[in-house]
């Protein structure tokens, strides 16, 4: 019998209207179900990732008021898949009373690069050299004078620079390594068409790229999962290992940096920072302020996976725990394959989720996507005792669903 003094003793019904309906949201989703939490998807067409998982979908663009109104009249709070949004609406929806988390503070970093290092940069945190290049003035400046505020930034840092789009940028598209003046120019030449504001950073020399997810509550509490070490291949990360080559004192000071980001932006879920070691010193690559590929490992990796904590903390819900659940993980991405190799998805001779799932212990998350070179079409995860044998199986599976490319060879490695 329910008892009339505790009415919230019951379960309440809940639910989250997420922006975006990629594999983010798919898992999310996934998540959710389990936790009987009802999801509303925003899509922008009805074959998205996450269409079939939602509880309720809507198509429409994720920058149209109406189309965010109308999600957030069907959920109790609203959160994001991805950063595609216009800050001057999700600004408006928030005055409305929307519930939006995380909120648009945080979003306001997370979605422009120039904006990141700034705030990062001011609240003392470790960032590579940067300037911003206000192309706001690039009609007036003009490509070349863009040019030549790279070089005077090399000047000062040395050549090669690393040269990024303020916002839009994903899987190493809108980041560029110029190795000198000429190339400079003929990349302000394209940008300055395409008008795109940018970055410019020192190269780092990297030892090894890291990241940390955090989730923070709503009450400022936050918990980190153990850093992982990510193997990025031509800009897109190919796969993730826990702990990978990160010691105990190099995981530490990354969760610590982690958890002190998702304070200074006011994070509510999971934030992720991407991290590069470089001899002694630690700099924050960049942060995502929602779930991220980085941590899809936690899924069977560790005891709460990201997606149920995202749900937790955007809900207001006791934090689950972040401890790792096996001694090693291995998390391979599965890309599309290039135009002219065999695409196994599309159909090959051999069965290719056969293949993959008679590797022992392998986890097989697929997102429904059409198949298309390079792109993201699903991870797979293998835990275990051995980090070599975890990450040998991991790939085997991973190569038997997408682009049968190698796994990188890792300095260090037998
Ligand atoms: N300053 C730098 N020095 C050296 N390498 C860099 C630097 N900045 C970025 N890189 C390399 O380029 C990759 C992609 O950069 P970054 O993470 O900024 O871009 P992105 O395309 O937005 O990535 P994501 O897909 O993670 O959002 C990094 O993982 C790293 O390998
Ligand atoms: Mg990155």
């Amino acid at each position: 019998m329910r008892s009339k003094s505790r009415p919230d003793a019951s379960v309440q019904p809940r639910s989250v209207g997420i922006v975006g309906a990629g594999q983010l949201a798919r898992m999310l989703c996934e998540a959710a179900s389990t936790l009987g939490i009802r999801t509303v998807v925003l899509a922008s067409a009805s074959d998205d990732a996450a269409v079939p998982a939602a509880s309720d979908v809507l198509v429409g663009p994720a920058t149209d008021p109406s189309a965010l109104r109308a999600l957030a009249a069907r959920c109790d709070v609203v959160t994001f898949d991805h950063e595609q949004v216009d800050l001057d609406v999700v600004s408006e929806l928030e005055r409305e009373g929307i519930v939006l988390r995380p909120g648009v503070e945080t979003l306001r970093v997370a979605v422009d690069k120039a904006e990141m290092r700034t705030r990062l940069a001011a609240a003392g945190l470790p960032v590579p050299a940067y300037e911003v290049l206000r192309v706001a003035d690039l009609p007036t400046r003009g490509a070349s004078e863009l040019a030549a505020a790279i070089g005077t930034f090399a000047a000062v840092h040395g050549w090669p620079a690393v040269v990024k789009a303020t916002r839009g940028g994903y899987d190493g598209k809108g980041v560029w390594r110029v190795d000198g003046e000429a190339a400079a120019r003929a990349l302000c030449d394209d940008t300055a068409r395409g008008s795109s504001p940018l970055l410019v950073e020192a190269h780092v020399d990297i030892d090894i790229e890291l990241a940390v997810a955090v989730v923070r509550g709503i009450d400022g509490s936050s918990l980190a999962w153990p850093a992982v070490e990510t193997v990025q291949v031509d800009g897109v990360c190919r796969e993730v290992r826990y702990p990978g080559r990160l010691d105990t004192d190099l995981a530490r000071r990354a969760a610590a940096i982690a958890r002190e980001v998702a304070a200074v932006v006011d994070a509510t879920g999971v934030l992720a920072v991407e991290l590069f070691a470089s001899g002694e010193r630690l700099l924050v690559n960049e942060i995502a302020a929602r779930p991220h590929n980085s941590a899809h490992w936690t899924i069977e990796g560790a005891t709460t996976s990201q997606f149920e904590n995202h749900l937790r903390a955007v809900l207001g819900l006791p934090l689950g725990d972040t401890a790792p659940a096996a001694a090693h993980v291995a998390s391979v991405n599965v890309l599309g394959a290039p135009s002219r190799a065999p695409s196994t998805l599309a159909g090959g001779s051999c069965d290719p989720m056969s293949a993959a799932l008679a590797v022992r212990g392998a986890h097989v998350h697929l997102y429904g996507k059409t198949p298309r070179p390079g792109r993201k079409l699903g991870h797979v995860t293998v835990c275990g005792d051995d980090p070599e044998d975890v990450r040998a199986r991991a790939w085997a599976a991973a190569q038997a669903l997408g682009a049968p490319s190698p796994a990188p060879v890792l300095p260090g490695a037998p």
